[in-house]
């Protein structure tokens, strides 16, 4: 069996972008192999936070996680922060990660452009993240295409210490969507499905109701040509409606496109709609359930303890290794 990490910040409005490009893998891959799914509360800190709101956040993801199909039984979820581990091993990496190979991340780039002086945190939070992935000895990680050079940044941190201590990680590797199931924002197909877009209207949230996945999929960007192909160059918003489709409906994109011949965008669209609601009622019921449940945190308590003892083994040879601490 293979060890599966992955981890998701607890910020609100986790979206279908989310999860049609790292949840549902999550659910997917938690019966064949060893899962370890964690809750990035650290990562989230690198921006300011609420504290009341980020404790809400925590628990609504947990909740989320389990909603789409997350098995406590079979997958180990927990709160990164419950573990601490994580600070531990970020520290020990980023004494052997590079000011420069940090300052190329393009998220680093995007985040703090503009600003002569960033928080520290969004510098090394892709060592934090390397810190996530080796303290379990993953073997692989499922992410969206926008974490490919995290990914990257890790097996380079791994290998490194690797050669220099001789061999103290697992090298993971990173298990990608293909290109075309990146989903991108409604309202500006050129930029992805995001968070913290400021438009609520740009995106799906996961537990939205149906008047607001009506408004927000019948108000989508598409073009004025009225013909439902698919064309990511030209026609971005159109190619995103059908990948939409084609993930929640499990029906190829060539199958849809024969569908909608001769159609307009509006039929196409509302059909969209019942794709969309269909596929998330059943989520929003059950995470209605968990959320407010004790069991919830039960789960988190135990999966915090999971974690902690298979960090620890992994925290014992890194110090030994590196001529840490008394023996
Ligand atoms: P984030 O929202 O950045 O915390 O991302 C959580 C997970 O969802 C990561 O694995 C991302 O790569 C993935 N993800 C985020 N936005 C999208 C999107 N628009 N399309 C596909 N995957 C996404
Ligand atoms: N940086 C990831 C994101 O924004 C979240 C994350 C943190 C992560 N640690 C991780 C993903 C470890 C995979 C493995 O999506």
């Amino acid at each position: 069996m293979k060890r599966v990490f992955s981890g998701v910040q607890p910020t609100g409005n986790i979206h279908i972008g989310n999860y049609l490009g790292a949840l549902r893998q999550f659910v997917e891959l938690q019966h064949e192999n060893q899962c370890v799914y964690c809750i990035v509360d650290l990562h989230s800190i690198t921006v300011p936070q609420d504290p009341k709101e980020l404790r809400k956040h925590i628990l609504d993801v947990a909740a989320l996680y389990l909603a789409v199909g997350l098995d406590p039984e079979k997958s180990t979820v927990f709160v990164q922060s419950d573990v601490p581990g994580h600070a531990e091993l970020s520290w020990i990496l980023t004494c052997n990660s590079y000011t420069g190979e940090l300052s190329r991340m393009t998220q680093f780039k995007d985040k703090s452009r503009g600003s002569e002086s960033a928080p520290t945190g969004l510098f090394t939070y892709p060592v934090l993240m390397a810190a996530d992935i080796l303290l379990y000895d993953t073997d692989v990680v499922p992410v969206g295409n926008d974490q490919k050079q995290h990914i990257e940044l890790c097996r380079d941190i791994a290998i490194r210490i690797n050669n220099k201590y001789g061999k103290t990680f697992v090298v993971p590797e990173g298990r990608f969507l293909k290109e075309g199931a990146r989903i991108m924002s409604l309202d500006d197909p050129s930029s992805k499905m995001s968070k913290s877009a400021e438009n609520p209207l740009s995106r799906i949230s996961l537990l939205d109701d149906e008047k607001t996945i009506k408004k927000a999929i019948m108000r989508a960007t598409t073009d004025s040509e009225g013909a439902i192909y698919y064309d990511l160059e030209n026609k971005p918003g159109i190619s995103n409606l059908l990948n939409i489709y084609s993930s929640f409906s499990g029906m190829p994109v060539e199958d849809i496109v024969t569908r909608y011949e001769g159609r307009g965008y509006g039929d196409f669209k509302k059909d969209l709609v019942e794709v969309t609601v269909d596929a998330l009622r059943p989520i929003r019921e059950r995470f209605q359930e968990i959320r407010p449940s004790q069991e919830l945190i039960h789960i988190l308590r135990d999966g915090a303890e999971k974690a902690g003892n298979l960090s620890e083994k992994t925290m014992k040879r890194v110090k030994e290794r590196f001529g840490l601490g008394v023996e």
